[in-house]
C-alpha cells in the first residue's frame, strides 16, 4: 500500500499537492476542469478584513519562463468570504487553508484569525506576510527603504507570536524570497510558534514595453512566479529543512511531477502548485497520479521518506 498522507501541524492530508494561493481562486472556478475531492488541501486566494479592489490594469504580464502579477490582494473581504466563498469549499470535503493579510498593521492579523478560528470548517490558517502587491505588508522604514513583514525576522516573530495567541489552529507563515537569508525568516516563525511555513511567495521583479517606455504592468514593479524561479525556490526550501524543524510546503514553478518531486527531495514536506493552474488547470491532478507512479518505479511506498533525501 502506498502511503501518501502529510501532517501539517496536526492537520493531516491525504496527499501533499496542494493549490499556492491566489492561483486557485476559491476553488469553484476550477471545479470544470478537476474533481477538486482528489487535492490534497486548498489555499484560498488571500483574503483582508475588508473587501479589497486590487491594483490598477494592466495587472499581470507574460516573462521568459513566468509571469509578472501585481493583483494587490483583490478580494471580497472576510464576511463575504465566510458566507459565499466557503460553504462551497467546504462541500469539497478538502481541508480549507484560509490566507489571511493585513492592510492595516498587526491588528487585522489578529481579528482575521480570531474570527477563522471559530470556523471548525477551517482547517488551517497561512499568515501572508510576504505579498509583494500591498504597502500595508510594509512593516517599517528604515530611512528610505520599506520593508516587508517577511522581509525582518523580528516583525516575523511578533506577527505570528500575537497571531498564535488567538488560534489553535494548525498556523502556516508565507515567506518571502526576496531577502537575503531565508533561514533567518523561517526560524523567526518557528520559534514564534508556526506549525509549518510556506516557500516562496513571488520574487519582486519588473518589465519594460521598450516601444512605449511604459513598465507591463499598471504597479510598475510585480511579483515574478512560474518555472523561472524554481531554482531559487529550491534552493530556499533546501536551505530552511537544515535548519527548521516545523514541515516546509515548497513552491515556486512547479509544472509536473518531475519539477515537484525536486521539492520533496530539498526537503518539502507538501507542495503548492501556483502559476502552472494557469496554463494546466489539470496540473495538481497530474501531479498527484505522477508522485503514485514514482513512487511505485521505485518501490517507495512512503512520500514521507523522500522529503529531504537529497545526496550530497
Ligand atoms: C496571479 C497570482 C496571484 C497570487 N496571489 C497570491 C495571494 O493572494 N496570496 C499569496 O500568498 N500568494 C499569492 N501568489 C503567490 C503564489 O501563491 C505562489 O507563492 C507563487 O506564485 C510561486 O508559485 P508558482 O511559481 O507556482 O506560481 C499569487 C501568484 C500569482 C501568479
Amino acid at each position: 500500500m502506498l502511503n501518501l498522507n502529510t501532517y501539517i501541524g496536526k492537520l493531516k492530508l491525504k496527499n501533499p499537492v496542494l493549490v499556492a494561493s491566489g492561483t486557485f481562486g476559491y476553488a469553484e472556478e476550477f471545479s470544470d476542469f478537476i474533481d477538486l475531492r482528489e487535492l490534497g488541501a486548498i489555499v484560498t486566494k488571500t483574503i483582508t478584513l475588508n473587501p479589497r479592489q486590487g491594483n490598477p490594469a494592466p495587472r499581470t504580464c507574460e516573462t521568459p519562463a513566468g509571469m509578472l502579477n501585481s493583483i494587490g490582494l483583490e478580494n471580497p473581504g472576510l464576511e463575504v468570504f465566510i458566507s459565499e466563498k466557503l460553504p462551497f469549499l467546504v462541500k469539497t470535503g478538502v481541508p480549507v487553508i484560509v490566507s489571511i493579510a493585513s492592510e492595516s498593521g498587526p491588528q487585522d492579523f489578529i481579528i482575521l484569525a480570531r474570527q477563522l478560528d471559530k470556523i471548525k470548517s477551517v482547517a488551517a490558517i497561512e499568515l501572508n506576510i510576504s505579498c509583494p502587491n500591498i504597502k500595508s505588508h510594509i512593516a517599517y522604514r528604515i530611512s528610505h527603504i520599506a520593508k516587508l513583514i517577511a522581509q525582518d525576522p523580528k516583525s516575523t516573530y511578533e506577527i505570528v507570536k500575537s497571531v498564535r495567541k488567538v488560534t489553535h489552529k494548525t498556523l502556516i507563515t508565507k515567506l518571502s524570497p526576496n531577502v537575503t537569508d531565508i533561514v533567518e525568516i523561517a526560524q523567526a516563525a518557528e520559534s514564534a510558534g508556526s506549525d509549518a511555513v510556506s516557500l516562496i511567495n513571488t520574487l519582486t521583479g519588473m518589465s519594460i514595453d521598450v516601444e512605449n517606455h511604459r513598465p507591463r504592468i499598471a504597479a510598475i514593479t510585480g511579483g515574478l512566479s512560474g518555472p523561472g524561479i524554481r531554482p531559487v525556490a529550491v534552493r530556499m526550501v533546501w536551505e530552511a529543512y537544515q535548519k527548521v524543524n516545523i514541515p516546509i510546503i515548497g513552491m515556486g514553478g512547479i509544472m509536473d511531477t518531475s519539477s515537484a518531486l525536486e521539492f520533496f527531495l530539498a526537503g518539502a514536506t507538501a507542495i503548492s502548485v501556483g502559476t502552472a493552474n494557469f496554463i494546466n488547470p489539470r496540473a495538481t491532478i497530474e501531479i498527484i497520479k505522477g508522485l503514485k507512479e514514482y513512487l511505485i518505479r521505485n518501490k517507495i511506498k512512503d512520500i514521507n521518506s523522500i522529503v529531504g533525501s537529497l545526496k550530497i
